[in-house]
């Protein structure tokens, strides 16, 4: 057996504990799987105590000459191997606490999306410069291995597109409104009295955390390193009942829909609510559970559905990594080349459901259908109309176009009649 590959955990909270947990209770077979002893020397935590007790973890992987062991001390531990970064956050402690463990020669695993998608770029170059791996199979859809299967699995062919749900406390919320007719805030009060949502679910519901997966597995897949700020992002804070009820009325369901297409050398990507056909397998996947659709030039269509977070369900995938730097170690990874940019979002071309708040007046529907044919957009069908005295709700389904066509509609009619629209209308891509 080669000599054995020390790991520190930085951050014993929900997924560093479960790391902990694993590598403890399953130390032999890893081992085995690996060919070289896997030791946990060393978890560095701000409450030791709690972790303890919480994950039923030995007290001396906590301490060091009878003092917390400290981060410093992890990173100046010439036998620490691998370091795994489970704090959370893109602080500049974090941020550089990671740069500091590759700087030192260590190995870096980490779970933090948000870092490295936001702050990841001298970190994965760090890691290139200094031929040390850098796991991140825990960050995007938790326990689904869609960063090795991007990296591995599909390395022989062309991905063409990768679409999926990839924030489980939004597609919670969005099934307990299509199954139990749940207004929005109780959904999400209930996805928080579930422990799904975060104390402060803003990222959960407006996109952010599933544009961090979604910037990550463009990298992958196409090399293209993007900006929070670059890519097109729509939450699901204004999804209603209304909503909910038009999409069941064209078969379909709304889901937070995480998509990149490469196509004629651009990579065009979004993340918004979209309406999914219920023949999709997306449609069905409900609850918490995240799934990655991938659309490939030779292998053709493959679906990853699973937990996306979770304390075991996530450290499994940190766990994973640890294993694979205990094989392979050393090796240059190659990074797909930055050959392709960024195309308009707005030019993806869809059929669309967009619904309308308007006032109930003769010749509404007509306006509106008019001003959408003016811009050469074929409809499919329009939704159920239903009265409110004063005001009507009414939905219309495209034929394929594309969101500006839609846009130079919705300004037409507000030239037409600028008080006819009682709120934004919602556009929502129909995903087939
Ligand atoms: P937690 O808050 O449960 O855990 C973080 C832990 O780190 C806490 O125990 C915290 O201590 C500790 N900590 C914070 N700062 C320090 C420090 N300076 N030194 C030592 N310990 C510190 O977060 P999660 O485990 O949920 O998340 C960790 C990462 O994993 C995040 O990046 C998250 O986005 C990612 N992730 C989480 C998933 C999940 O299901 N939870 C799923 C996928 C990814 P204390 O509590 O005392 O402050
Ligand atoms: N908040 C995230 C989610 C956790 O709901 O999917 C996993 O990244």
């Amino acid at each position: 057996m080669k000599t054995p590959l020390n790991i520190a955990i930085l951050g014993c909270g929900t997924v560093g504990g479960g790391v902990a947990q694993i590598l403890t209770q399953q130390k032999e077979l890893l081992s085995k799987r690996a060919g070289r002893e896997i030791n946990l020397k060393f978890v560095a935590e701000l409450n030791p105590e709690a972790a303890m007790k919480r994950f039923s973890l030995d007290e001396k992987i906590f301490y060091k000459n009878g003092q917390k062991v400290t981060i410093d001390e992890i990173l100046a531990d010439k036998d620490i191997d691998v370091v795994v970064e489970t704090m959370g956050g893109k602080s500049d402690f974090v941020h550089n606490t990671c740069l500091n463990v590759l700087k030192n020669g260590k190995h870096l695993v980490t779970a933090n999306k948000a870092l490295l998608a936001e702050r990841g770029r001298d970190i994965f170059l760090e890691a290139e410069t200094r031929k040390l791996q850098l796991g991140f199979e825990a960050a995007v859809c938790g326990a689904i291995p869609i960063i090795k299967g991007i990296k591995e699995c599909f390395t022989g062919d062309i991905i063409e597109s990768v679409s999926g749900i990839m924030n489980g406390t939004s597609n919670y919320i969005l099934t307990q409104m299509q199954l139990q007719n749940l207004g929005f805030a109780e959904a999400l009060k209930l996805a928080q009295q579930n422990g799904y949502a975060e104390a402060d679910p803003s990222l959960d519901i407006n996109g952010g955390d599933a544009s961090h997966k979604l910037i990550l597995l463009i990298k992958l897949a196409y090399g293209l390193k993007l900006s929070m700020e670059e890519l097109s992002v729509v939450g699901i804070e204004d999804i209603n009942q209304n909503d909910m009820d038009f999409a069941k009325e064209i078969n379909a369901s709304i889901k937070l829909i995480c998509l990149a297409k490469l196509k004629d050398g651009k990579v065009y990507a979004t993340v918004r609510p979209m309406a999914v056909k219920n023949d999709n397998i997306l449609s069905s996947v409900n609850y918490a559970v995240n799934a990655v659709r991938l659309d490939n030039k030779y292998s053709d269509t493959h679906f990853l559905i699973g937990k996306g977070a979770g304390s075991t369900e996530t450290a499994m995938s940190i766990v994973s990594d640890i294993v694979f730097i205990a094989r392979h170690g050393e090796v240059e990874t190659y990074n797909e080349e930055e050959k392709y940019t960024l195309g308009d979002a707005k030019e993806i071309a869809f059929p669309y459901l967009v619904s309308f708040k308007t006032k109930n007046l003769p010749g509404t529907t007509g306006l509106i259908t008019t001003c959408i044919g003016r811009q050469g957009i074929n409809i499919e069908t329009v939704g159920h109309n239903r009265f409110s005295g004063e005001t009507a709700d009414f939905s219309i389904e495209t034929d394929v176009c594309c969101l500006k066509s839609i846009e130079k509609a919705i300004d037409d009619i507000k030239k037409e009649n600028k008080e006819l629209l009682l709120q934004e209308p919602k556009i929502l891509p129909i995903l087939y």
